[in-house]
């Protein structure tokens, strides 16, 4: 762990000081979001997608940007927290925090407040609280580290009860070769660390996360013949009731499939009702199931709760 944190401290060192132009692959945000950013920092982003823009972000809600670099995807989310939100950016490497720092007078001045503060921390060992982010966000890091399932825990920790992460990463399509893997410039370059789909999956999962998604996939680029997709990949936290009942509450699945299991594995037949208990209640009525099933109440109230937009978290 120490040796590749090293070198790719030592590789982000240098992209913080000289932008390296077509590294990860150059991500279009909104013109509308970036407006209030310097366009030196955007210079020296190196996402892969774009997950403060899929995360459904609302106002007020608390940001963690992992791997925050040069503090684009932070910036994006102040505004569109707004400045009774809270975003915090977490990196390892001093020069991109340093870079980062530099531009926060400037994003203050044209948003009119600041939400904004940068951290340095490790992915595995994050700076902050348990249970205190509503969103984890990260571009393009995660496959940096070579304990993924750590990182994965410690994200899972610091999200509040229905807190969720929505993740730009890099996976391969087939298990990646040794030759790559000991390749430190193609670590740096996001494909020698990428671990296949799902396995990223898999370790989510394993963390705690549920109602995994893989909100898109792209190509990257083929490497010794193995295919490289950037992926946005959203889950959730829950954290269960202590007074978990069955009270008479059923829930009925919509379609369109036969049949859905949720990570609990309780099963559900199109069309048929079955009892739910009240954790599970409070599961199929909030994103990403909002929608997909009719809630029957004890009290024989019917409730086909939808996500509306974007704004109720529906990353
Ligand atoms: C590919 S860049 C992405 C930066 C930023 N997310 C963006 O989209 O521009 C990776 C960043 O993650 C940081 N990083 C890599 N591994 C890390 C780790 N284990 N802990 C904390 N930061 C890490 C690097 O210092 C670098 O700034």
């Amino acid at each position: 762990m120490k040796d590749v944190r090293e070198a790719v401290r030592e590789f982000y060192t240098s992209a913080a000081e000289t932008p390296k132009q077509g590294l990860c692959c150059p991500t279009a945000y909104d013109s509308e979001d970036t407006a209030h950013i310097p366009k030196d920092a955007l210079q020296r982003a190196y996402g892969c997608g774009s997950p403060v823009s899929s995360a459904g972000l609302k106002k007020g809600e608390v940001v963690l940007d992992l791997g925050s670099g040069s503090g684009v995807d932070c910036f994006i989310a102040s505004k569109k927290v707004g400045k009774e939100g809270r975003v915090i950016g977490v990196d390892m490497t001093d020069k991109m925090i340093e870079l980062a720092e530099g531009y926060l007078e400037k994003v203050a001045e044209n948003l009119g407040y600041r939400n904004v503060e940068f951290k340095k921390g490790y992915l595995e060992e994050i700076p902050l609280e348990d249970e205190s982010v509503d969103v984890v966000i990260s571009n393009c890091v995660i496959n940096l580290s070579s304990d993924k399932e750590r990182v994965m825990q410690e994200v899972y920790r610091v999200l509040k009860h229905r807190g969720r992460f929505c993740i730009a990463d890099i996976v391969s399509e087939k298990d990646v070769p040794q030759s790559v893997r000991e390749n430190p410039t193609l670590w740096g370059e996001c494909i020698g660390g990428a671990i296949k789909e799902e396995d990223f999956i898999n370790i989510a999962r394993s963390a705690g996360a549920y109602g995994i998604n893989i909100k898109s996939r792209t190509f990257y680029r083929e490497v010794e013949g193995v295919r490289f997709n950037s992926v946005i990949i959203t889950g959730y936290k829950f954290i269960k009731g202590k007074e978990c009942v069955y009270r008479g509450h059923y829930a009925i699945y919509n379609g369109p499939f036969r049949s859905v299991r949720d990570d609990d594995g309780h099963e559900y037949p199109a069309g048929v009702p079955v009892e739910i208990c009240t954790d599970t209640l409070e599961k199929l009525t909030n994103p990403p199931y909002a929608g997909m099933f009719t809630i029957i109440t004890a009290e024989g109230e019917t409730v086909v709760r939808g996500c509306v937009d974007e704004t109720e978290g529906c990353c």
